[in-house]
């Protein structure tokens, strides 16, 4: 028998959470006020998030304790397996050896959980009794479910409303952890009403369902948001996924050549990466390559523009400094409803901007075609965004074949498909389609970016 899965206790996982902004190569751009302009104060954000989460959005600290308590709930699923997919090797013909850390076998299915169980910690703490969220997926929001279930914190959440329809069962999956949950755009809240009195059939997207989320939280004083990506706490709790599957490695004396991860808004990307980057920063690890993959639909990286944006479509959020195709800009409704997001982290730009990581972005058959050959080999259902992660596997193992190179590759499959079964019935079928973004599109959302003086 082959040993193919590295496994490690509970008692070997990591205590600390990898916080990557003292290492960046440059300094993240300060975001700012949505109102004045001017860069944003803690205070600021004490509307919606509680204080130990906003030290941590802004820490200075390389490395960040994980509370005794969040350790303990992490172990009903961590640490996560890092697999040798021998079979998919085999089945390229390549001398390439692939690894993939999976991150499917977390109670909600995916990565989510790492920051859900963190953030919701934080707001227990801070006597927070109500999180409201926006979700587009459904990942996150069930992840995030399930945590404030745990620290007995009510939860409200606004569903992209194609997601809803797509992904029935997320929804019952957040109802039955005690979550109450919205189809966005809505008619509960003020961005909800404007925007479906201009298009009564709006599909939502994500920057939608954030505002509507923030307009609840910042409107009650024990209610608080919370978000499931591109924030700097956010990545810095995923970080427990690399520093794992860097000790995983190190167990059989491997480190990856190329990292792989899907990017919506960045949390799988940099909790897979950024504890390798850390190499590749201090000048241990030069070659190392790192590839961040996103829909050719929702190309923020390789399409969108570096500059200040909301986070959100009506401009409640502060202005980050990101790789963004416009706050405005709607997503074409591809099956990986989580990779459907305007913007990218200000970490993951920053390391891009600054030529650290590549990005790289496929269309959607091609992509459920790499998660076919995944599935008819190894086993396992991948969620159709971290179906990217894999396409992009595919392609360097097949330059390997070439090369005749021997290189380590580890991806993130952020998480399983269990609940996709109906994007895969029409994969199957022949229904689905892929979405050619005219380049006029982008241009016209990326002139209707906010005018910020730097
Ligand atoms: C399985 C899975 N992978 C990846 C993502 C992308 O999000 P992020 O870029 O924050 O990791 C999502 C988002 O919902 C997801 O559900």
């Amino acid at each position: 028998m082959r040993d193919n899965k590295i496994y490690l206790q509970a008692s070997e996982m990591p205590t600390e959470y990898y916080n990557i902004l003292p290492d960046l190569p440059s300094p993240l751009a300060m975001p700012l006020n949505p109102a004045t302009k001017e860069p944003i104060s803690p205070n600021d954000l004490s509307a919606i998030f509680p204080e130990e989460l906003i030290m941590q959005e802004m820490s200075p600290e390389r490395f960040i304790k994980i509370p005794e308590e969040v350790l303990n709930i992490y172990t009903i699923s961590r640490p996560t397996p890092v697999i040798r997919a021998f079979r998919l090797e085999e089945f390229l013909g390549t001398p390439a050896k692939i690894y993939f850390k999976y991150e499917g076998v977390n109670p909600a299915g995916s990565h989510k959980t790492n920051t859900a169980i963190a953030q919701a910690y934080y707001n227990k703490r801070a006597g927070i009794k109500k999180l409201v969220t926006e979700t587009g997926a459904g990942q996150w929001g069930s992840a995030l479910s399930i945590a404030a279930q745990h620290f007995g914190i009510q939860l409200e959440v606004f569903m992209v409303k194609v997601s809803i329809n797509q992904k029935p069962y997320r929804r019952t999956m957040m109802r039955l952890h005690g979550a109450t949950v919205h189809a966005s755009p809505s008619n509960l809240t003020n961005t909800g009403r404007a925007i479906l009195e201009k298009e009564p059939n709006s599909p939502g997207s994500l920057g939608m369902a954030i505002s509507e989320a923030v307009e609840i939280a910042a409107s009650s004083n024990d209610t608080n948001y919370s978000l499931g990506s591109v924030l700097n706490h956010v990545l810095l709790h995923q970080t427990i996924i690399g520093e794992e599957a860097k000790k995983q490695l190190a167990k059989v004396g491997e480190y990856p050549d190329i990292i792989i991860g899907c990017s919506g808004g960045g949390s799988n990307f940099g909790g897979i990466s950024f504890p390798f980057l850390r190499d590749k920063l201090t000048g241990d690890k030069k070659d190392l390559r790192v590839i961040a993959v996103e829909p050719a639909s929702c190309p923020s990286l390789t399409h969108g523009k570096f500059a200040y944006d909301f986070g959100d479509t009506a401009g409640y959020t502060p202005l980050m400094k990101m790789f963004t195709l416009g706050h405005n800009f709607i997503p074409p409704k591809i099956h990986a409803g989580g990779l459907r997001y305007h913007g990218m982290a200000p970490t993951v730009s920053n390391l891009y901007k600054n030529g650290m990581i590549e990005a790289q972005s496929f269309h959607q058959i091609e992509v459920f075609d790499a998660a076919k050959t995944f599935i008819q080999t190894e086993g396992i259902i991948p969620a159709p965004e971290s179906a990217h992660a894999i396409k992009a596997t595919i392609e360097e193992a097949k330059k390997c074949k070439e090369t005749g190179e021997a290189k380590t590759i580890l991806f993130n499959l952020s998480g399983h498909g269990f609940l996709d079964l109906g994007a895969y019935d029409m994969y199957i079928d022949n229904k689905l389609e892929d979405y050619k973004l005219p380049e006029e599109l982008i241009f016209r959302y990326l002139a209707e970016l906010p005018e910020v003086e730097e």
